[in-house]
């Protein structure tokens, strides 16, 4: 299992070039299967997570071949041989449950491994598994598999209790190829929703309303391949602006999805710190003295949940008190503990942390629980005084392309030791 060793205190300058996200990636990925045709897909990131989506797609039967140095992944689905989406892959990661859709759109049948449980709390499947009964769909569920049956899909009315960003795409992408007409209302609205929105009407299909909380699908009979460019990644965005202000040092961040982290933003600049805006890059200031804020997450536009930790972080470094508040996933904590191991003040109250910024933080050896915490314990590293070995960062390594590179880059010493 690979580690790394940070030596802290180091400034950074220069710019750095923001990768594909692998959240807009995996669904379009998932997507692909509603084709018949090969397709090519552009600013595909080299991410562990990408690699389990093609292994996923790979079993289903698909053919695919990727260009990590051009990050360009050339998808052929058109020899299709399976319905089943096994658990060794899904254990390793969630998304591979947003086959489901497609396949039950395609096929009318699907049989995907049960996700279990996940380091950043429960996270059922219930509103994909309600609306794919609306739209005609027999579920059971048998020896940890949920198998689906339609014969074959219509459209219908979906209300979402909660705006999730799975279930939205996930029946997204089924009414795409379904007759009728399908309304997801309560829809989530996060820019990887758009981008995926964005594919399938290239692709021929009827969408619209992405972005809003009000989606309307008129399905269509078949769908035709078109190149299409990932979005930027707007988590990676955020994590390394956290790099800048944690580190005090200005950065330039390229290529960043314009627009799509304006709430997050707007908190760091309530810290204190500053930004310019060009075309495609942004310029962080960071502040020299900034103080703590109070933010709770909240589905897009608020808050990211996926910025908490590395955010966190940062407002260990900030003077006064900041108070966090968790409204997506009310467990999101567990870095919390290791963060008080580099000398970070924080007290959790139920979903609540409360940060005591302005302390010093040493360097220490921490372990990454997932993958935005491992961020968060890699952002502590670069502002500790001393040496901070991070263990298991495999995490990392699911959802950001080659941080540790970026960083040095930079002018972080970080050293990966496998
Ligand atoms: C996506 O997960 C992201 N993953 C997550 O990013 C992100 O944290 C999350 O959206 C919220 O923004 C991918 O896109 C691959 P949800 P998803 O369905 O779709 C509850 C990362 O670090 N819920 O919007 O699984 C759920 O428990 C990852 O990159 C149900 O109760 O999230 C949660 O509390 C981690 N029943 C809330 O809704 C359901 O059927 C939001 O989940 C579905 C969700």
């Amino acid at each position: 299992m690979d580690r790394f060793i940070i030596t802290g205190g180091r400034p950074l300058q220069g710019s750095v070039t923001v990768s594909g996200a692998k959240n807009s990636a995996l669904k379009i990925l998932a997507a692909t299967l509603l084709l018949t045709k090969p397709i090519r897909l552009r600013n595909v990131p080299d991410l562990m997570d990408i690699r389990t989506m093609k292994r996923v797609l790979q079993t289903l039967g698909a053919k695919i071949e990727y260009n990590s140095d051009e990050k360009i992944m050339d998808v052929d689905p058109s020899g299709l041989n399976s319905t089943v989406a096994p658990y060794e892959l899904v254990k390793t990661m969630r998304a591979s449950f947003q086959v489901m859709g497609p396949l039950l759109a395609r096929f009318g049948r699907a049989e995907i491994s049960l996700p279990g449980g996940c380091a950043i709390g429960p996270r059922p499947v219930d509103f994909h598994l309600k609306a794919f009964r609306e739209m005609g769909a027999v579920i059971t569920t048998e020896h940890g598999y949920i198998q689906a049956v339609a014969s074959p899909l219509h459209g219908a009315s979906i209300y979402l209790d909660f705006p999730s960003v799975g279930a939205t795409e996930n029946v997204m992408m089924a009414a795409s190829l379904t007759e009728g007409e399908t309304i997801i209302e309560n829809a989530a609205r996060e820019p990887e929703v758009e981008d995926l929105a964005n594919f399938l009407n290239g692709c021929g299909a009827n969408i619209q309303g992405a972005g809003t909380e009000r989606i309307a699908i008129q399905g269509v009979s078949s769908l035709e391949p078109t190149e299409h460019r990932i979005l930027a990644d707007r988590i990676e965005t955020g994590t390394l602006l956290l790099a800048a202000c944690i580190t005090r040092s200005e950065l330039e961040v390229v290529n960043p999805p314009m627009g799509a982290l304006d709430t997050f933003i707007e908190k760091l600049r309530e810290c204190g710190n500053q930004f310019e805006f060009s075309q495609n890059s942004i310029r962080v200031m960071p502040s020299r003295n900034p103080t703590g804020i109070q933010f709770t997450t909240r589905p897009h536009p608020g808050f990211p949940t996926d910025l908490q930790a590395p955010m966190m972080a940062y407002l260990t470094t900030t003077e006064g008190i900041s108070v966090i508040s968790e409204g997506i996933y009310e467990n999101r904590f567990l870095h919390m503990s290791e963060l008080l191991r580099m000398g970070g003040k924080i007290q959790l109250e139920g979903a609540r942390a409360l940060v005591t910024g302005g302390t010093p933080l040493s360097g220490a050896p921490v372990m990454a629980s997932d993958l935005r915490g491992g961020a968060a314990l890699v952002l502590a590293g670069l502002a500790a005084d001393g040496r901070t070995e991070v263990s298991r960062v495999y995490h990392i390594d699911r959802g950001y392309e080659r941080l540790e590179e970026k960083l040095c880059a930079l002018g972080a010493q970080i050293e990966r030791i496998s």
